[in-house]
């Protein structure tokens, strides 16, 4: 009975206003100096619906339908005739312009902000164009496919004013910054090592339309190198950014190593990557990922020698757990509905990592959507006319770290960031 989802009393977090107080990203922003009032509508445009902008899409027209929000989707791009057909019929304005060079749609002087999700290697030229004709932009992650490009697309940022807000939405999940927020107050004390890894057993690709093999780099750009990096760009940049953010700083350098281990079937990138980040203080974030095994699936372990924290499952795992841990593990999962089978017999030798103690939550907050709070906040952004710096250098020093383990990967060397790439 009490696995009964409808009776969870999980908090639900449906909308930014619920949630502004916890986001330093949204309380810094000033009140009053808004260069869009909120009578006045946002106008939107949506670059790239495939897979991720189709779903962007669809949180903005929750956001419309659902949370009365002052926006339009105005316009909607895609260079690919299926997708472009889909995002005018689903889009939810009968009057949206459509397009399939995006140097038309932004002659539209009334788009206020775009909403970039091509292909990474189509991010750059896209962004830098859209801020240069004077449109806020909100980019997927990765930023770029080159250091080169990821620094470009910075300093035009810098240089037009724009916002350049990338797609990372671990930054407006309250779980996470409640969190960095305990780590930060030392709460699991000195951190030694971060642990993360994205772990899949599938082969990446997606089908091709019948009869078209054509299509297969535009389809699956993930899996070639001109287009992507593969497993660092598309899972890494993730959990590279959160190393960054929890330790407030960007690694000293990085190492690491890959192959194409199990899918031999004409792909460019590793499917299997393990790599060392090292700060200057000594703590190392060791991130790995790989395609033939689900397993461990996807984490974060921040490790630090009062604790641990757990941050895709939400949990804090404390070295010195409290006092009667069997009661309180069982008072919490009562509070969680969550139940294990109780084992009947034991082994007679307990290795010294065996650890019973399940930890405690960090934060009840956990069923939202992130990546819909960070498309509102984009819109709030645009009111605005800014938006707060650290979005878009948590974006740029994800890339970049992401895009030079690449690099300390194919030569097998460790590499420090060459200081005209350091912002
Ligand atoms: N933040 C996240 O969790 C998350 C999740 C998935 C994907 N993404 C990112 O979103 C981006 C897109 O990924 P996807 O899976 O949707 O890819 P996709 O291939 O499904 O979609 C990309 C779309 O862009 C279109 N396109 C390509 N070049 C274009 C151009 N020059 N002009 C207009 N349209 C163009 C394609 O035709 C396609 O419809 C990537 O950067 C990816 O990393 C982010």
């Amino acid at each position: 009975m009490l696995k009964d989802k409808s009776k969870r009393e999980f908090l639900k977090i449906s909308s930014l206003a619920a949630v502004a107080s916890l986001f330093p990203w949204i309380s810094i922003l000033a009140q009053n100096n808004k260069t869009k009032s909120p009578s006045d509508k946002v106008k939107l445009a949506i670059i790239g619906v495939g897979s991720r902008g189709y779903g962007l899409m669809a949180n903005i027209k929750y956001m419309i339908e659902n949370d009365s929000a002052n926006v339009e989707i105005a316009a909607v791009c895609d260079n690919y005739q299926p997708h472009y057909e889909r995002a005018i019929k689903d889009c939810g304005n009968p009057k949206v312009k459509a397009f399939y060079d995006y140097r038309n749609l932004l002659e539209m002087q009334e788009i206020d902000g775009v909403i970039i999700a091509t292909p990474l290697y189509e991010h750059a030229h896209i962004a830098i164009n859209s801020m240069k004709a004077g449109k806020q932009v909100f980019c997927e992650k990765s930023m770029a496919r080159t250091l080169d490009d990821v620094k470009a697309m910075y300093d035009t940022h810098i240089d037009t004013g724009k916002i350049l807000q990338i797609g990372h939405q671990r930054l407006f999940d309250p779980k996470y910054l409640e969190a960095i927020q305990r780590i930060k107050k030392g709460e699991i004390g000195i951190i030694g090592q971060i642990r993360a890894y994205w772990h899949r057993n599938s082969d990446w690709r997606r089908k091709l339309p019948n009869g078209r093999p054509d299509l297969e780099k535009k389809i699956n750009w993930r899996l070639y190198r001109d287009f992507s990096a593969g497993l660092l760009t598309e899972l890494g940049s993730h959990q590279i950014q959160v190393a960054n953010w929890v330790m407030g700083k960007t690694p000293k350098s990085v190492m690491g190593t890959g192959s194409i281990r199990y899918w031999k079937d004409g792909r460019e990138i590793y499917d299997n990557v393990s790599t060392i980040f090292s700060y200057n203080d000594g703590t190392q974030f060791i991130w790995d990922s790989m395609t033939s095994n689900r397993k461990y699936g996807l984490q974060e372990q921040i490790m630090g020698d009062l604790g641990t924290m757990e941050l895709e499952t939400n949990k804090v795992f404390m070295e010195s757990p409290p006092a009667a841990p069997g009661i309180r593990e069982l008072i919490n999962d009562i509070e969680h509905f969550v139940f294990d089978n109780i084992p009947i017999g034991g082994a007679t030798w307990v290795p010294e990592t065996a650890i019973k103690y399940k930890g405690e939550f960090i934060s009840e907050k956990w069923e939202m959507d992130e990546t819909k709070l960070q498309l509102e906040a984009f819109v709030e952004y645009i009111r605005e006319g800014k938006a707060p710096e650290i979005l878009t250098r948590e974006g740029y020093n994800a890339s970049i770290w992401t895009l030079l383990a690449e690099q300390a990967i194919d030569i097998g060397k460790k590499l420090e960031l060459p200081e005209k790439y350091q912002i």
